[in-house]
C-alpha cells in the first residue's frame, strides 16, 4: 500500500473509532458470559482479590485462589461458597519466589484444568522513602509485584494461546502511570508490571490471538489497608476507593474486554495533563494534587489486619 493510501485509511479509522468511543461513553458494552471457565486470582486471600472472587462467584466460573496466608485465603473460599461459587480451589503459593509459581501452576493444571481468565493481584508496598527502604524490600516488591507476573503467564499462557481463548488481567495502580514521592519501587514495579501486561498483549495480536484478552487496571488508593494512613488532599476530585466498588469496575472491565480501567474516572484527565502540559505547570498541579506529600503519613497494615 502506498503513503496516501494507507494515511487516508488511518484519517477514517481514527474518525470511526473516536465516534465509537464517544458512543460507548452513553450505551452500555454487552457483557460475555463466563460460564465453564477458570479463574485464577493471585492474593486472594484479602483485599480486592477477596472481592473480585466474590464477584465472580454467582457467575458460574470455578475458582483457583492463590494467596501467601492459607487463613484468608480459606476464608475467601468459604465466603465464595455461601455467595454461589460452584467449585473453588485454594492454593498456598508464594508469589515472590519462580519455583513455588511454577510449581503450584502445575498442581493447579493437573488437579483442576488449565486457567483461562489469569486475574495477577497479589501485591505489596514498602512504605519508604528509597534511600530508607532495605534492599531486602525492594526486591520483594518488585518479585511480587511484577516478576510474578511473568511467571504465572508463563505457566497458563500456552493453554490460552493453544485454544486462542483467555484473559489476563493485571491490577497495576495510578501509581503505574504517574511517579509518587515516597514509593519509587512500588511505582517502578506497578511501571513495570503496566509495561509488561501491554507489551505481551501487542505480542498476542501480532500472532493473530485475538481470542485473549487483555485489562489492565490502574486505581488511586484503594480503602482496603494497604495504604492506610494515606490521605488525598481533595477527596471530591480524587476520592480513596471503596474496593466493593473498585472490584465491581473490574469484574465489568473484564466481562466486558474493556482494556484499560483507570480509576477514579479524573485519573484519565491527570494522566492526559501529564503528557501534554510543560513540566513545571506539571509539578505546580501535582502539589496542587498532593502528590508530593501523599505517603508522609503512611502507616500501612497493621499485622493484625491480615
Ligand atoms: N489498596 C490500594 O490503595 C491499591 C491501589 C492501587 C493498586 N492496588 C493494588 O491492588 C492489588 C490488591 O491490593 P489490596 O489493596 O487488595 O492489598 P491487600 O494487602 O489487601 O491484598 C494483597 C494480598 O496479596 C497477598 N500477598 C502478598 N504477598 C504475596 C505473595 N508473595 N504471594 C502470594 N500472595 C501474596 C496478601 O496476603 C494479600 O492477601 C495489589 O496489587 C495492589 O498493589 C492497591
Amino acid at each position: 500500500m502506498n503513503f496516501l493510501l494507507e494515511t487516508l485509511q488511518v484519517l477514517v479509522l481514527s474518525v470511526y473509532f473516536n465516534l465509537e468511543a464517544f458512543l460507548k461513553l452513553f450505551i452500555p458494552s454487552r457483557k460475555k458470559s463466563v460460564v465453564g471457565e477458570l479463574v485464577l486470582i493471585t492474593g486472594a486471600g484479602s483485599g480486592i482479590g477477596r472481592l473480585v472472587a466474590l464477584e465472580f462467584a454467582p457467575l458460574g466460573v470455578s475458582l483457583v485462589l492463590w494467596d501467601i496466608s492459607q487463613e484468608g485465603n480459606k476464608e475467601t473460599a468459604r465466603l465464595a461458597k455461601e455467595k454461589g461459587a460452584r467449585k473453588v480451589h485454594t492454593y498456598v503459593c508464594d508469589c515472590s519466589d519462580k519455583a513455588d509459581v511454577y510449581r503450584v501452576a502445575d498442581q493447579v493444571k493437573r488437579e483442576v484444568g488449565d486457567v483461562s481468565i489469569l486475574i495477577n493481584n497479589a501485591g505489596i508496598v514498602t512504605g519508604k522513602k528509597f534511600m530508607d527502604a532495605p534492599d531486602s524490600l525492594i526486591e520483594k516488591t518488585l518479585e511480587v509485584n511484577t516478576m510474578a507476573h511473568f511467571w504465572t503467564y508463563k505457566a497458563f499462557l500456552p493453554a490460552m494461546m493453544a485454544n486462542n481463548h483467555g484473559h489476563l488481567v493485571s491490577i497495576a495502580s495510578s501509581a503505574g502511570l504517574i511517579g509518587v514521592s515516597g514509593l519509587a519501587d512500588y511505582c517502578a514495579s506497578k511501571f513495570g508490571a503496566i509495561g509488561f501486561a501491554e507489551s505481551v498483549a501487542l505480542e498476542m495480536l501480532t500472532a493473530g490471538k485475538d481470542g485473549i484478552k487483555t485489562t489492565i487496571v490502574c486505581p488511586y488508593f484503594i480503602n482496603t489497608g494497604m495504604f492506610d494512613g494515606c490521605q488525598t488532599k481533595w477527596p471530591r476530585l480524587l476520592p480513596i476507593l471503596d474496593p466493593a466498588y473498585v472490584a465491581k469496575k473490574i469484574v465489568n472491565a473484564i466481562l466486558t474486554d474493556q482494556v484499560y480501567l483507570l480509576l477514579p474516572r479524573a485519573m484519565y484527565v491527570l494522566m492526559a495533563f501529564k503528557n501534554i502540559l510543560p513540566v513545571k505547570l506539571g509539578m505546580v498541579l501535582g502539589a496542587y494534587f498532593g502528590a508530593l506529600n501523599f505517603m508522609d503519613s503512611f502507616r500501612g497494615r497493621e499485622k493484625k489486619d491480615k
